[in-house]
């Protein structure tokens, strides 16, 4: 079973990066197979918004957008995390569910079963980030709400997640659960 996380945060080194590797690693010790792609590491400009995109084999853009979506089609299990920027998703992030648009227009769905969130905030935004992920779960991935994880909470400098341990443990918990949700399913 393959367990895709999409990563919005730039800090490599940050508080989302943090927890998703610790939600990976529980996946990782039940016998998930885990990848983690952090999405400043590419190529991957913001949606040009072409009326007659799905007229198109292949989108207009030469960059890793095309790659990014045959791994997210091809997972069992998908993450989406991100930092609250301005109360809302990272602009990395908003640009690879934008560059999604591709799939809608070819009618084409990603196949996860079940889907995690994780989202870092230092103050304020949860709650309109975790509208803007769930109505973007709800648009691309056939699955039933009860197979949409959560980890969110509250962090702000580099490396203060691993301090919030209850957010860690939540983190944690959303691994196994999507594995768990994974294996009752096959
Ligand atoms: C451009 C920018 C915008 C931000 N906007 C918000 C915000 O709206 N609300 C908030 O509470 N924190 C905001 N923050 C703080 C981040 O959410 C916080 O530092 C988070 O821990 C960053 O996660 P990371 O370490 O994974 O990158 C912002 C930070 C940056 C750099």
């Amino acid at each position: 079973m393959k367990l895709l996380a999409i990563v919005g945060s730039p800090r490599l080194k940050g508080n989302t990066n943090y927890l998703v590797d610790q939600a990976l690693e529980e996946a990782s010790k039940l016998g998930a197979e885990v990848a983690k792609l952090v999405l400043s590491q590419y190529k991957l400009n913001p949606c040009l918004g072409h009326d007659d995109c799905g007229s198109f084999d292949l989108c207009l853009q030469k960059d890793d957008a095309a790659w990014i979506l045959d791994r997210l089609c091809e997972a069992d299990g998908i993450i989406l995390a991100t930092p609250v920027y301005y109360y809302n998703v990272s602009a990395q992030m908003k640009a690879f569910i934008d560059r999604n648009y591709f799939l809608y227009t070819h009618d084409r769905k990603a196949k996860a079963r079940a889907v995690g969130i994780i989202l870092v905030v230092e103050v304020e935004g949860i709650e309109d980030t975790m509208h803007t992920l769930k109505l973007f779960i709800g648009e691309s991935f056939a699955i039933d709400g009860d197979k949409i994880f959560t980890a969110c909470g509250f962090a702000g400098r580099l490396g203060e997640a691993k301090n919030n341990m209850s957010l860690v443990q939540e983190a944690r918990k959303l691994g196994r659960r999507i594995v768990e949700t994974l294996e009752e399913g096959s």
